[in-house]
């Protein structure tokens, strides 16, 4: 018999959903299997206002199939001049978080912050209020090799932080690393993490072995095997409560990704719950995917579960080899021609 499993309608807390054309082709993908998602702010110009997030909301609303109840949660993009009655006006207006990039660490990261410390009243207005930081973690220094960004910025930036102001919500996003997962376990409750498939599913010998695969290519970058393993391990562990789906679905045009100087970001929107049933099912905890994917985010942000159900089935998947994007662009997404083990049926 086909092994079937029927969870809480997931959320997505860490997703890219771009804008415009782009916004239209990948947004439907996601509504299809999430209940909510956590909308990054990296548009360019990044979303730095109230207004500009709530205008955003709206096309996002538009671009969604009819009859869909997928809900978008809105973040703001922390900058240097963000102050603390922003934060009041954000969190009175309805906005989830606050998304820290470091400036120049990522993709639309150059209107980002360049001293975390300098913005001390405004970290401790989001603690007052409640509302999370969201922090990509990684150091942008020079000096640092890329594979060791994340576990320096633990050392320079977070634990300071976490010592400094102890009530501030963080969730560290999209870890990729032991010292990541090991932080958050051993954390208080108001740290957590999200984790996406390709960390869970990938090492970097799987972005450079054999020739380079830009489609494997997101920041922060793949690590080595074991810590893979780590992650796999904090997700089915004893403090897997702290951690929770957040794909990071970062979609980018094909000749955007296959060229000389490629851009970071996996899609993995139209496969995200069947990716991460594989890692679960691959640990032996497929009792554990409800939580990860359904409760823990949102019970860390204080919101409803959901109401809704989805079903998934032990069945190989075909993947597309490719996704329109906009007039004349493709999008290749994870997996893109090859099977997934899980199928989510309709
Ligand atoms: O790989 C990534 N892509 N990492 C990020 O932090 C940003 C994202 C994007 O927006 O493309
Ligand atoms: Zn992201």
């Amino acid at each position: 018999m086909t092994q079937s499993l029927t969870i809480i309608r997931p959320d997505d807390f860490h997703l890219h959903v771009r804008d415009g054309d782009a916004l239209a082709a990948v947004v439907p993908f996601s509504a299809r299997q999430m209940q909510r998602a956590l909308i990054m702010p990296n548009l360019k110009p990044p979303v730095t206002q109230v207004a500009d997030a709530l205008a955003y909301r709206q096309r996002i609303l538009a671009a969604l199939p009819a009859n869909s109840t997928f809900e978008p949660l809105m973040t703001l993009y922390l900058t240097d001049q963000t102050t603390p009655q922003q934060v009041y006006a954000a969190h009175a207006a309805g906005m989830i978080a606050f998304k820290l990039y470091p400036a120049g660490a990522t993709t639309h990261s150059d209107a980002g912050v360049t001293d975390l410390f300098g913005l001390m009243p405004v970290l401790e207005a989001m603690a007052e209020v409640g509302m999370p930081l969201l922090v990509h973690g990684e150091v942008t220094d020079k000096t640092i090799d890329i594979f060791d960004r994340e576990a320096v910025f633990i050392e320079r930036i977070l634990q300071p932080l976490l010592i400094e102001l102890p009530e501030l919500k963080v969730v560290f996003e999209h870890i990729t690393t032991a010292q990541a997962a090991q932080l958050v376990a051993e954390a208080s409750e108001c740290v957590a993490a999200t984790v996406t498939p390709q960390h869970l599913l990938l090492n970097r010998n799987d972005l450079l072995v054999g020739g380079v695969r830009p489609h494997h290519f997101c920041l922060p970058v793949l690590k080595r095997e074991q810590h893979r393993q780590a992650l796999v391990e904090a997700i089915c562990g004893p403090q897997s409560h702290k951690f929770f789906l957040g794909t990071d679905s970062a979609p980018h045009a094909q000749t955007a990704k296959e060229c000389a100087c490629g851009c970071a970001g996996i899609f993995s929107a139209p496969i995200a719950i069947e990716l991460y049933a594989e890692v679960f099912d691959k640990a032996g905890a497929l009792d554990k995917l409800q939580a990860f994917a359904s409760e823990n985010g949102a019970r860390f942000y204080g919101l409803p579960l959901n109401q809704q159900t989805i079903t998934l089935r032990k069945e190989p998947q075909m993947v597309a080899e490719h996704f329109v994007y906009g007039d004349h662009a493709h999008l290749i997404p994870l997996r893109a021609g090859e099977t997934v083990s899980w199928r989510m049926v309709d």
